[in-house]
């Protein structure tokens, strides 16, 4: 059996901060199904040594060299499902209130990434495959086939992009410091990145495959408009680019089964389940209770990515309409201080949680009618497949994994799982959130029928998970 072990630095149901958690989650069951035999690595977080620490096994101690640093790390290992993840300890890199943005990331991942390859020269994983996720493991296919090449035998390696935003950009020194590897690799340009290196740029340019998150946004990003300055890098393995879509744990995310919701529903009983839902939701946030009123909602990072500033520009506007607005969120300050004036200024029509809570995101996915996701650009998104099975119907703007996920509803032909428009504007956002709302109050049927057709949507990783195995089983013959 061939074997495949996912490295990434968050997973459900471990730690999640994103859709990132939500794929590593998942996907390593959908590649058992498609006969592999899966293993994922990761850090162990204070959250995780905080509430799971007696349910995992402790495997091995070993050393760790981290460039010029000589370290320790301990692994343990919990089997779930018959996926193992291996669980990376070193105190004082992970066990701290927060996952990004320290100053000794670089470190800190560097670190981690030797463990990756420390763990399969010490032979507790031997894969054919190393599937390296984001740039917090950007260098591991370039570690792999050089500071490790004669201690291991190299996997076919893989490299996903979730968000080419975020960089992995650092000192150069950082390589030979931390990485073991000559500095060159920044002076000769092979690494270099703006003035520094970029973890991101590493993965692209030595994985043996690259792979982002949806067909579109695989397109987008050899264009300057997406590319992030790293368009020319990715032009450059064009050949060995794959754009494969995300799914989700649809056992996780089931309406007929989720013990978080104040009612469970199916399709079939999808307008008593929304309503009983709507109002439980409302009840438990404050809002008017009214079972008629159109509830939008939006459970996202509030970042400039997620068009935020739409919402906050067209608040005023669409509160002359009759619709209530929940907003679930954490991220830049001046969107969450918008949002708070925006609650404060409409009662009882508007709330803004601000914070990350998984349960209330079910109960939203659950109550609300329309979901929020006018991104600037998404390279898949996660949200809006959860919201379909929730019979919620997306709002997006066509771009990346929201264009080729969401059908846009069609009035003549009824077809559609949403709705979408593409300008970054608010005047268009402000029009398709009132064709939604018209659709809502007069074209009730229609409505019901985008609804159905939404839940009926196949978002689970079946299709995607063989996607990846044909393109893995090409490469290793
Ligand atoms: P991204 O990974 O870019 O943030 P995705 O749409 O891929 O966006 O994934 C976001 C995931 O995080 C979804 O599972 C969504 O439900 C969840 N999420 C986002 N914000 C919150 C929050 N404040 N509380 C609970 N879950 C959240
Ligand atoms: C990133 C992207 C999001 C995607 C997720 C999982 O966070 O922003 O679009 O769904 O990764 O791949």
């Amino acid at each position: 059996m061939k074997k495949m072990l996912f490295a990434a630095s968050e997973g459900l149901p471990f730690v999640k901060t994103g859709g990132l958690a939500d794929v590593i989650g998942s996907l390593p069951q959908a590649m058992k199904g498609e006969g592999f035999e899966v293993s994922v690595v990761m850090p162990l977080y204070l959250k995780t040594a905080k509430t799971m620490h007696n349910t995992l096994t402790k495997v091995k101690t070993f050393k760790v060299d981290v460039g010029i640093i000589h370290t320790v790390a301990t692994i343990y290992s919990k089997v779930i499902d018959g996926v193992t993840f291996y669980l990376i300890e070193h105190a004082p890199y992970f066990e701290r209130d927060g996952y990004y943005g320290y100053g000794d990331d670089g470190e800190r991942f560097a670190f981690f990434s030797h463990a990756v390859l420390r763990i399969i020269e010490e032979k507790i994983v031997e894969p054919d495959v190393l599937h390296a996720h984001d740039w917090h493991v950007g260098m591991l296919p370039l570690l792999a086939k050089t500071v490790y090449a004669k201690r291991i035998k190299t996997p076919l390696t893989l490299f996903t992009i979730h968000n080419l935003l975020f960089q992995g950009y650092f000192p150069y020194d950082i390589l030979e410091s931390c990485f073991g590897l000559s500095n060159d690799y920044y002076f000769d340009g092979r690494l270099r990145f703006k003035d520094g290196i970029s973890t991101m740029k590493a993965g692209i340019l030595y994985s043996d495959l690259v792979t982002t998150v949806s067909k579109t946004y695989a397109h987008e990003i050899l264009t300057p408009e997406f590319g992030e300055n790293m368009e020319y890098v990715l032009q450059l393995r064009q050949a060995d680019l794959f754009g494969i879509v995300n799914g989700i744990d649809v056992d996780l995310w089931d309406p007929a089964t989720d013990d978080h919701l104040a009612e469970k529903f199916s399709i079939k009983s999808v307008t008593r389940g929304k309503k009983a839902n709507k109002l439980a939701i409302q009840k438990e946030l404050g809002l008017r209770e009214d079972p008629d009123v159109m509830l939008v909602a939006m459970v996202s990072r509030l970042t400039d990515q997620k068009g935020v500033s739409l919402l906050t520009q067209a608040m005023h506007d669409i509160m002359g309409w009759d619709i209530q607005v929940v907003v679930l969120g954490t991220g830049d300050s001046w969107a969450e201080n918008e949002l708070k004036a925006i609650e404060f200024r409409y009662p009882r029509r508007a709330v803004f949680y601000c914070g990350y809570n998984e349960s209330l995101a079910h109960r939203i996915y659950a109550g609300a009618d329309v979901l929020l996701m006018p991104s600037a650009f998404e390279p898949c998104g996660i949200s809006q497949l959860i919201a379909m099975r929730y019979g919620t119907l997306p709002v997006v703007r066509e771009t990346g994994g929201l264009k080729d996920t969401v059908q846009p509803y069609n009035q003549f032909t009824k077809e559609g799982t949403g709705f979408s428009f593409i300008p970054m504007n608010v005047n268009d956002f402000k029009h398709v959130l009132w064709l939604a709302l018209e659709t809502y109050t007069d074209r009730k049927d229609d409505f019901k029928t985008l609804r159905k057709q939404a839940m009926a949507k196949d978002v689970s990783w079946q299709k995607s998970a063989h996607e990846y195995a044909e393109l893995i089983d090409f490469r290793l013959k």
